[in-house]
């Protein structure tokens, strides 16, 4: 069973198309890591999952039911499976409520029992904190109040948005800990949106790579840090340290240059292209598919990947990868 099925799904606000056909699937209890630069779509793919928005277009599937349309109402009996946490704790809780409303406000709109105190102790705060108000709190022990606010409905997925990078360098590592810790002791599944691409080989068991709206590349872990085939990916990737100090001297960082292009007119053929060091003219003309390359379920929407996964890879100074 999965926890999320999003097929094709599209989000435009006016003429800017934010997510322009996104597939993706998380099993039961698995991390999904979605990254890409800013702008590429990746929160408006979160809010469409917890239906802070309405998908233009495509199909949002919550542990079988499909919530792509249901109403404020319909959507009552759905909310329990799925919460976010927000980069940004301070502007996600409000004020003028005690930590202790604000943790225990999913279970009364739910109408749902629920223990607060202990909801408060699983984030490693003591339950004397639900008399504070947010404020009084640390940046820290905030977004830890926001994470025992997603989880008391127990939801069988957690959308986390960067539910670190608003916070101290200090106290990242600590909450990153937290949240891997719940993922294994709960068994949530997890879309985890993030820059931080050590954090995503700490938490994810799969990533997926997004570009301007739409996936480029997606696959196990292990398969996207050690053999990623999409030039964007491996760009993405050639910025972050490699362990092995052989392969990182012949390691190049890749320079994309520009900024990403408009989501309002995005380019033709493969959206890529006019960062892409190994273009070619199909390239620019016509859109990639996206194609399972493993057994594993990698996948890849390049024209220059060939059906075994061999291709180019553009942080080596030959440009072929394996
Ligand atoms: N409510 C909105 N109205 C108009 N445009 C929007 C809206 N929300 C997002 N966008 C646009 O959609 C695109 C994708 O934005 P989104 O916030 O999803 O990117 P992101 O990948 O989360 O970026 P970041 O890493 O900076 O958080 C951007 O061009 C953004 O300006
Ligand atoms: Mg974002």
């Amino acid at each position: 069973m999965n926890a999320l099925e999003v097929e094709d799904l599209v989000m435009h606000f006016g003429p800017v198309r934010a997510v322009d056909g996104v597939t993706l699937r998380i099993r039961e209890g698995s991390v999904v890591a979605l990254v890409g630069e800013s702008g590429s779509g990746k929160s408006t793919v979160g809010r469409c999952i917890v239906r802070l928005l309405e998908p233009t277009g495509g199909t949002v599937r919550l542990a079988g039911a499909d919530i792509t349309h249901l109403s404020r109402r319909q959507l009552r009996p759905h909310r329990r499976y799925v919460s976010i946490v927000f980069q940004d704790p301070a502007g996600s809780l409000d004020p003028r409520l005690s930590v202790g409303d604000i943790v225990g406000e999913p279970l009364r709109l739910m109408r749902r029992k629920g223990n607060v105190a202990d909801a408060l102790r699983r984030v490693g705060l003591r339950p004397e904190v639900a008399q504070r108000s947010p404020h009084e709190l640390s940046g820290g022990q905030r977004q830890r109040v926001s994470i025992a606010r997603a989880l008391i409905s127990e939801p069988r997925l957690l959308v986390a948005d960067e539910p670190t990078s608003a916070l101290d360098v200090s106290v990242q590592a600590a909450v990153l800990n937290l949240l891997a810790d719940l993922q294994r002791d709960l068994g949530f599944a997890c879309l985890f949106i993030t820059h931080d691409l050590s954090a995503v080989e700490y938490l994810a068991d799969e990533v997926a790579v997004m570009y301007l709206g739409q996936l480029v590349e997606q696959g196990p872990r292990a398969r996207i840090f050690g053999t990623p085939a999409h030039p964007y990916t491996q760009a993405l990737l050639s910025a972050a340290p490699v362990p092995d100090p052989v392969a990182q001297r012949q390691r190049k960082p890749v320079l994309l240059g520009d900024d990403l292009p408009s989501a309002i007119d995005p380019p033709d053929g493969c959206r890529f292209h006019t960062r892409c060091p190994v273009a070619v003219d199909r390239c620019r003309t016509v859109v990639p598919e996206s194609r399972v390359i493993g057994s594993d379920g990698h996948q890849v929407a390049c024209h220059l990947v060939e059906a075994d996964g061999s291709g180019p890879d553009v942080r080596t100074s030959e440009g072929v990868a394996r």
